[in-house]
């Protein structure tokens, strides 16, 4: 199996985290998003163990809650050791209501309003990572008007291009995000910040890509911004204490997928960082990643019911299923690969489908050309693994279809994390 937390019945009956998926959906319905509690806790312990290995006091890890954001996946980060990334005042508002530290809450983003801003003072974050000139401006009037100084990082975009979908991609030069380096707006940019009285200049942030498999990709970045840091105690006499390399391990959609082994990449990124920093005389600074994919991912599955089966002879047949691209629209956005299970039976003859929901589209697949019992019919349970990451956190109320619930799977029971929506929740904003 894909992961460890899927298992098959003797009778075919698949199991998530141990709980029978029938059983779940009997009891909560499908659509049926789940998260298995445990995984989500060792996915924790993965990162924090490794950067205590590798960094000891100077290594932190934040929570990218982009990946899946709801209180009880921020309190049970903020249990493990992790820090938030949070890129909205929605990702602040939930991790305050589950009693997040805010000085542990790093604030990103690149289109923030005046009243963003303010909302995170108010709130208290620890850290904001500004992206871009106009925003250290705001910045610094606001944390004027709040009367604070407010630490900061800067967003750089190292100018490193890497593997992985378009719409991911985020460190080469022409990103939307960051200020560049090669233009010399990254300079800039530490320039003013450095002379701006109500913001305090802590370190220096970037991010190259999500679901990234390259190879050396991390290491390719220290020795961008260690070389960029020696550039700066150079020019302006001043060195970052922080050095946060953004997230993005890839994790295992397929069994095509190669496992990732994160805490050997870490142990990697480490010694390239020391060894930089020996050659470059710089002192180690405190080093953070932001990780949530690989935190979140393979701890979900979609559980949906077969609404009807359709057959063209001599074409395709499709498998149609009671949910699509408002719970899961990484196929149509990405052309994502997921793996796909009958949740009840195995063996015997199997027939291709594709896999697709019931928005009013076209292009609403889940999953093109998946291998399935011939015999699947309405009724039967469709699991979807490894929907942990970017599915909750992206859905949609597109065709005005509620948004499913997710239900935390952990030794003591099965548990509502965040309720299924209801026709009325959909319909209570309109006037
Ligand atoms: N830090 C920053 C600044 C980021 O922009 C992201 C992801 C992360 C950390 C977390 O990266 P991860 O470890 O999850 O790869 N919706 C897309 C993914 C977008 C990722 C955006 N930024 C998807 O479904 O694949």
């Amino acid at each position: 199996m894909l992961c460890e937390n899927i298992q098959r019945d003797a009778g075919g009956g698949l199991r998530f985290a141990g709980f029978p998926l029938r059983a779940l959906a009997e009891k909560y319905g499908t659509p049926l998003y789940l998260m298995d509690e445990e995984r989500l806790r060792q996915n924790c312990r993965m990162y924090v163990r490794a950067f205590q290995e590798q960094f000891g006091e100077k290594g932190r890890v934040l929570y990218a809650g982009k990946a899946a954001c709801f209180k009880q996946m921020l309190r049970l980060a903020d249990e493990e050791g992790l820090g938030l990334d949070a890129v909205s005042v929605g990702e602040i508002r939930t991790a305050l209501a589950a009693g997040f530290p805010p000085e542990k809450i790093f604030f990103h983003g690149n289109g923030r309003t005046a009243a963003d801003v303010r909302a995170g003072l108010e709130a208290g974050v620890g850290i904001f990572v500004a992206d871009n000139a106009e925003e250290l401006e705001l910045l610094q009037r606001e944390a004027a008007l709040a009367g604070k100084r407010q630490k900061i990082l800067l967003r750089i975009t190292p100018g490193i291009d890497t593997h992985t979908y378009a719409a991911v991609r985020t460190g080469q030069v022409d990103s939307k995000f960051g200020f560049p380096l090669e233009t010399g707006q990254a300079d800039e940019a530490v320039k003013t910040a450095l002379s701006l009285p109500n913001l305090e200049l802590r370190g220096l942030h970037c991010h190259v890509g999500s679901q990234v498999f390259d190879e050396d990709v991390f290491e390719r970045t220290v020795d961008v911004m260690t070389a960029y840091m020696a550039r700066l105690r150079a020019r302006f006499g001043w060195l970052p204490e922080l050095l946060d390399l953004g997230g993005g391990y890839g994790v295992r959609y397929t069994e095509a997928d190669k496992p990732a082994d994160i805490p050997g990449r870490i142990a990697l990124v480490a010694q390239r960082l020391r060894q930089r920093c020996k050659e470059l005389e710089l002192p180690l600074p405190t080093v953070l990643m932001e990780p949530g994919r690989s935190i979140v991912a393979d701890a979900g599955m979609t559980v949906y019911s077969v609404c009807s089966v359709k057959r063209i002879p001599g074409y395709k047949s499709y498998v149609i299923v009671d949910g699509g691209m408002g719970d899961n629209p990484r196929y149509a956005l990405y052309g994502a690969a997921y793996t796909v299970l009958h949740a009840e039976r195995t063996g015997g003859e199997e027939a291709v489908f594709e896999l697709v929901g019931r928005c009013c589209e076209t292009g609403d697949v889940v999953q093109p050309q998946v291998r399935l019992p011939a015999d699947t019919k309405a009724g039967d349970l469709i699991a979807v693994c490894t929907t942990g990451a970017y599915n909750y956190s992206m859905a949609s109320n597109y065709n005005r279809y509620p948004r499913p619930p997710v239900v935390l799977l952990s030794k003591a029971g099965d548990r509502l994390a965040v309720r299924r929506e209801t026709p009325e929740d959909v319909l209570a904003l309109d006037v």
